[in-house]
C-alpha cells in the first residue's frame, strides 16, 4: 500500500529529473588510470629547454619506439614562462615562440603535452607563477591544448604561507592545500582532461589529501639527483605509502634519472625496476637524441613497463630486508606477483650468496617465473641462494594462477 502510494511521486520525480540529467555536461575524461609515462625536460635540460628541444624529444619518443612502449607525455618543466600582458594573460618567453603551435606539433605525433607552473608569484627558477591568475592560466593551458600540469609550490612558501601565517605551521599548510584546491578546480572548470601533478615535496602527508582535490600524482620527497644515494634514499622513503596509490592517483618519487649523471648500468636498471615496482610515473629525464642503446634498452623493457602499468595499480611493499639486501613484492592483476631483490651493498658472491626466503613472501613450493632483465625462465625455490652484483637487482614475474 505504502509502495503504491509513493509510486506517482516517484514517477513525477523521474519525469522532471530526466531533462535535467540530459542537460548535464559529459563527465570529464578519466586520466592517469595507470601511472603517467612520458618525458620531462628538467632532469637533463633544466633552464636550457626550448621549443626545438621539445620537438626533438617528441620526435625521438617516436623514433626510438618509446612512444609505442607507452611514453606519451612530453612535459615542459620550468623556464618557458614570459611576462603577463595588460589583461594578465601569460606570454611565453623567447625560447617558446608559439606554444599552441608546439602543442599541435606534439599532438600530431600522437603524443600529449605537459606544462609547469607554481601557485606562488614565481616558479622555482624565478619565472612567472600563477598566483592570482589561476583560472586565467588554466584556461590558457586548455586553449593551447595542454594535457598535463605540474604545479610546484616554491615561492608560495615565503610569499604566502610564511607571510600570512608567520608562526603557525598548521595555518601555512591550510593555505598550501587551498592553493592546490584552487588550481584543481580551475583545471576541472576548463572541461579539458588535464593530469594534475602536485609538486610540494610530500609536505603535510600530501597522499592523504591530494586525490580529493583532483590530484593525479604527488611528489613524495625532495628532488631526485642522478646518483645512487639520492635514488636509493627516495626509494626507501616510499615504504608505507603503498595504500595511497591506485588508478587515477599515484605517489610520485620524482622523475627518472635513467641515463643521467654517473649511475652505472646496474644502478640505472635498479632505478627503473623499482620505479615500476612502485607504480611510479615513468617520466624519462634524459637527453633522448643522444641516448645510448643500453639506456634505451632499459627504458623500453616492455616486461618491466608492464609491471608499472599493471591495471590493478597496487604499489609494491618492502617485505623484508636482510643486511643490505631488500626484497620487495608487488601484487598484480590476475593473481600474478612481481618480486624484486635489490642489493644496496657490495657484490654477493657464491661464497656468501643471499638466501631468498619465499615463505616470507607468502609463496610456498617452487615458483616458476620469468627473469625480467635476462628474459629467461627461472624457478625460485624455498630458501634459494642468489648472487647479486652490487647495486643490481633480480626482478622476477610469477604469473597468476587464475
Ligand atoms: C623544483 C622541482 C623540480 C623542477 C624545478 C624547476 O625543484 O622539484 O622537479 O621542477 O623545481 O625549477
Amino acid at each position: 500500500m505504502r509502495f503504491l502510494a509513493s509510486l506517482p511521486l516517484a514517477v513525477l520525480a523521474l519525469t522532471f529529473a530526466a531533462p535535467a540529467l540530459k542537460a548535464q555536461a559529459a563527465p570529464p575524461q578519466v586520466v592517469a588510470q595507470t601511472p603517467p609515462m612520458g618525458w620531462n625536460s628538467w632532469n637533463y635540460f633544466a633552464g636550457k629547454v626550448d621549443d626545438k628541444g621539445v620537438r626533438a624529444a617528441a620526435d625521438q619518443l617516436v623514433a626510438t619506439g618509446m612512444k609505442d612502449a607507452g611514453y606519451i607525455y612530453v612535459n615542459i618543466d620550468d623556464t618557458w614562462e614570459g611576462q603577463r600582458d595588460a589583461s594578465g594573460v601569460l606570454q611565453t618567453n623567447s625560447k617558446f615562440p608559439n606554444m599552441k603551435a608546439l602543442a599541435d606539433y606534439v599532438h600530431s605525433k600522437g603524443l600529449k603535452i605537459g606544462i609547469y607552473s607554481s601557485p606562488g608569484p614565481k616558479t622555482c627558477a624565478n619565472f612567472e607563477g600563477s598566483l592570482g591568475h589561476e583560472e586565467q592560466d588554466a584556461k590558457l593551458y586548455a586553449d593551447w591544448g595542454i594535457d598535463y600540469l605540474k604545479y610546484d609550490l616554491c615561492s608560495f612558501i615565503p610569499a604566502v604561507m610564511q607571510k600570512q601565517a608567520p608562526n603557525d605551521k598548521a595555518a601555512q599548510m591550510r593555505l598550501m592545500i587551498t592553493a592546490y584546491e584552487k588550481m584543481g578546480k580551475a583545471l576541472k572548470a576548463t572541461g579539458r582532461p588535464i593530469v594534475f601533478s602536485l609538486c610540494q615535496y610530500g609536505w603535510d602527508s600530501v597522499w592523504e589529501w591530494a586525490p580529493a582535490l583532483g590530484g593525479n600524482l604527488w611528489r613524495t620527497t625532495g628532488d631526485i639527483e642522478p646518483r645512487w644515494n639520492s635514488m636509493y634514499t627516495i626509494l626507501s622513503q616510499q615504504e608505507g605509502l603503498q595504500s595511497y596509490a591506485g588508478p587515477g592517483h599515484w605517489n610520485d618519487p620524482d622523475m627518472l634519472e635513467v641515463g643521467n649523471g654517473r649511475m652505472t648500468l646496474a644502478e640505472n636498471r635498479t632505478h627503473f625496476s623499482m620505479w615500476a615496482m612502485l607504480a611510479a610515473p615513468l617520466l624519462a629525464g634524459n637527453d633522448l637524441p643522444n641516448m645510448k642503446p643500453e639506456i634505451k634498452a632499459i627504458l623500453t623493457n616492455r616486461d618491466v613497463i608492464a609491471i608499472d602499468q599493471d591495471k590493478l595499480g597496487k604499489q609494491a611493499s618492502r617485505v623484508y630486508s636482510e643486511g643490505e639486501v631488500d626484497v620487495w613484492e608487488r601484487h598484480l592483476s590476475g593473481g600474478a606477483v612481481a618480486i624484486a631483490v635489490l642489493n644496496a651493498g657490495s657484490d654477493r658472491y657464491s661464497t656468501h650468496p643471499f638466501h631468498l626466503n619465499l615463505a616470507k613472501l607468502g609463496l610456498y613450493g617452487t615458483q616458476h617465473g620469468k627473469n625480467l632483465w635476462t628474459g629467461k625462465e627461472v624457478d625460485l625455490t624455498g630458501n634459494m641462494p642468489i648472487e647479486i652484483p652490487s647495486h643490481d637487482i633480480l626482478m622476477v614475474l610469477i604469473p597468476g594462477h587464475k
